[in-house]
């Protein structure tokens, strides 16, 4: 495992509960709880969660789907499989580096990254394993924050970054659909929301 990947598994494990309890505050409802939903109502059937972390997406999922949710940190999995039996819900949960999946190709019909690829060390790299194991024309969603497209906020964005990246490993200037597009998804849709601070990417994965 290289040395950021480790600082981001180690940063994560530290607590998860915590983590969970800030993400479902109402203030966090409130500015993504309605992009989940959008996040629900792309997916279907097989379900890779990229970054599933505590599983605070499952709850907005359709319950036909079947979900399958990697994420590179243990105790945020162990805290996100409880979480989902508390919602009534199952989800079939793996360790895995999301930027070298262990899983074939072509499998999934659906590929979700939920607020992941803001740590994950190379975010081209994941979306590429994205596209790998989604199956042709699959719906591909991408909920993340990002460097906004207004000038003045993207430069507070710059401001900040090297304290988050340092304390969180959390990168708040990347230029998420440029790396969702090169990574070759076709992008269909990009909701920008909150100054443009968070984007909802919806795509899908090329035709074969
Ligand atoms: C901010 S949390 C998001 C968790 C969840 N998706 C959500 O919506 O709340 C980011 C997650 O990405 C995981 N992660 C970061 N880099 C990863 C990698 N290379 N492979 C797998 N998971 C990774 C972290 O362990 C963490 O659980």
């Amino acid at each position: 495992m290289s040395d950021p990947l480790r600082r981001v598994r180690h940063i994560y494990e530290q607590d998860p509960e915590a983590y969970h309890r800030a993400m479902s505050s109402r203030f966090t409802e409130w500015m993504l709880g309605g992009r989940r939903r959008k996040v629900g109502e792309t997916v279907s059937g097989l379900v890779l969660d990229v970054g599933f972390g505590t599983g605070l997406s499952v709850p907005y999922y359709p319950a036909d789907v079947r979900v399958v949710g990697i994420d590179i940190s243990p105790k945020m999995l162990e805290v996100g499989k409880r979480f989902a039996k508390e919602q009534g819900r199952h989800a079939d949960v793996l360790v895995m580096d999301a930027e070298r999946l262990a899983l074939p190709d072509h499998v999934f019909d659906s590929v979700a990254f939920n607020l992941c690829l803001c740590t994950i060390p190379n975010p081209e790299a994941a979306a590429r394993e994205g596209v790998r194991v989604a199956k042709p024309g699959a719906a591909m969603v991408f909920l993340e924050h990002v460097r906004s497209h207004l000038l003045p906020v993207a430069l507070l964005e710059e401001a900040v970054n090297p304290a988050m990246v340092a304390l969180q490993a959390d990168h708040f200037t990347r230029r998420t659909a440029e790396v969702v597009g090169r990574s070759g998804v076709e992008v269909l849709s990009i909701d920008r929301w909150f100054a443009g601070v968070f984007n909802l990417i919806v795509g899908r994965a090329p035709a074969r």
